[in-house]
């Protein structure tokens, strides 16, 4: 008796979408449905996925960038293994566990400038801690972020969103103000008044793929220190080596002065997120034995979460991971820009390492444009929605649009991958692409029917 993961499994088998329509968020099942995604997954390794067909699916979405060192890691497993085996005493509270210094540690010596760690259990609550972190340490309150921008979805973090459709209901939010992206006169006009605590970025934009222009950061860096404000880098995504170095910053030789990190660093198994920042912004924050709770969270240095970290530092370097993404992204991309010369529907391939995003626009010809247009009046995305259907349903590869209303396929691969999976995934798009801009109205009749399905999802049921 008593519980049994393996038999509630094997018991329950298939009823996922019903307890989810019954208990959960009614909306997911829903929408997994009406775009083809409603697999039953049983198993995952490295770069794929596993549904209870026992068919392979090439996993180019990994998690939202979670499985940066691919689905179940052995490394990963043997260490959480142990550690689950040590019966430590975790989670103290009154104590200072070896793990958490270990990862600190390591963070540390690869973000050179920075000296401390906080820990937590996502990307939004990294972000929370660098927006508290920034307002202390300034005694300023107001902090600017960009259009597109996203730093996830608890009230702070929503306030730096730069996405009406996250925001919209959730309101009052905190008086954050909004700029453009890689805008530097912007930047500058609102550092003028002189109230500003911080700039929160991403070096490249998680929704719609959007890369820093070059010498942005370095430049905003430079502004900002002279108005006394402060740099928060958010590297929930492009952080630990997705894009080819360890911190994307590190491609404008740009000293951030509050960092974030999540996702990759936790193997894949235990959420952990982290706000790396200076000695000087920590002794504001905990700037005395009274304060050594200010900013805290239960769960943040939990001997998994830390073990998971350590784990995922000691693969990428042992693989080589970060060198592998910056040479297997750039093949990536240089193949895709190649392939993308034949389509007129393929606006950009833009990215770095292995994040990339392929953008589509409005064709020159009229045989296409008749076809591309009902699809954009009903609702922008929705091309970029069929084609990551074709390439899940014809060529079981998993991969997202980058976000409401963009018709942008973001790609996201483990950093494991290889020159197989790319191409892999070269064929398979041109495939897709070949049969869209040549003929195939059974495609088209996909994306039309998931636009007269998105006319009813906007009608609240
Ligand atoms: C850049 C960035 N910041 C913050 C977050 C929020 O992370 P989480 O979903 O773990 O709260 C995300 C999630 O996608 C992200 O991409």
């Amino acid at each position: 008796m008593g519980f049994d993961v393996t038999a509630e499994l094997q018991a329950r088998k298939g009823e996922g979408p019903a307890l989810w329509d019954r208990y959960l968020n009614p909306q997911t099942a829903k929408v997994l449905r009406s775009i083809g995604f409603d697999r039953d997954w049983q198993r995952g390794e490295g770069c794929y996925l596993v549904d209870d067909t026992q068919t392979r699916y090439l996993d180019f979405l990994s998690g939202f960038g979670v499985f940066g060192v691919g689905r179940s890691h052995p490394t990963v497993r043997r260490a959480l293994h142990t550690v689950l085996d040590a019966e430590l005493a975790d989670l103290v509270q009154m104590d200072t566990p070896l793990l958490a210094g270990l990862l600190a540690e390591g963070l540390v010596a690869r973000a050179p400038g920075l000296e401390r760690v906080y820990f937590c259990n996502s990307g939004a609550e990294a972000v929370e801690a660098a927006l508290k972190f920034a307002r202390r340490a300034t005694g300023r309150s107001r902090v600017l972020f960009c259009h597109h921008a996203y730093h996830g979805l608890t009230a702070g973090a929503l306030s730096v969103n730069g996405s009406d459709d996250f925001r919209r209901g959730f309101g009052p939010l905190l008086p954050d103000t909004q700029i453009p992206f890689g805008d530097t006169e912007a930047l500058a006009r609102e550092l003028a008044a002189g109230d500003v605590a911080a700039l929160v970025v991403e070096p490249i934009q998680g929704k719609g793929v959007f890369v820093a222009p070059g010498g942005y950061l370095r430049e905003a860096a430079e502004l900002l220190h002279q108005a006394g404000a402060l740099l928060v880098c958010d590297e929930v995504q492009t952080g630990a080596g997705r894009t080819g170095r360890f911190f994307c910053y590190e491609y404008d030789g740009v000293h951030p002065d509050i960092v974030t990190l999540s996702k990759t660093l936790s193997g894949g198994y235990i959420p952990v997120g982290a706000t790396i920042t200076t000695d000087r912004i920590f002794k504001k924050v905990y700037s005395s034995m009274d304060e050594m709770l200010v900013h805290d969270s239960t769960f943040g240095t939990n001997a998994m979460a830390m073990t998971a970290g350590l784990a995922t530092l000691s693969i990428l370097d042992d693989e080589q991971l970060v060198a592998n993404a910056a040479q297997l992204g750039a093949k990536l991309l240089a193949d895709l820009r190649v392939a993308a010369r034949r389509y007129e529907l393929v606006s950009d391939v833009r990215g770095r390492g292995l994040l990339i995003g392929i953008e589509f626009g409005r064709p020159r010809s009229w045989r296409l444009r008749s076809r591309w247009e009902p699809l954009r009046l009903a609702r922008q995305g929705l091309f970029a929605q069929m084609v990551v259907g074709a390439l899940f349903e014809r060529h079981r590869i998993l991969t997202q649009v980058s976000g409401d209303h963009l018709d942008v396929v973001k790609l996201l691969p483990p950093l494991t991958a290889s020159a197989t999976e790319a191409d892999l995934f070269v064929q398979a798009f041109c495939d897709v692409m070949d049969d869209v801009e040549r003929s195939s109205r059974p495609l088209w009749h996909f994306g039309w029917g998931l636009a007269s399905r998105a006319a009813r999802r906007a009608r609240p049921s």
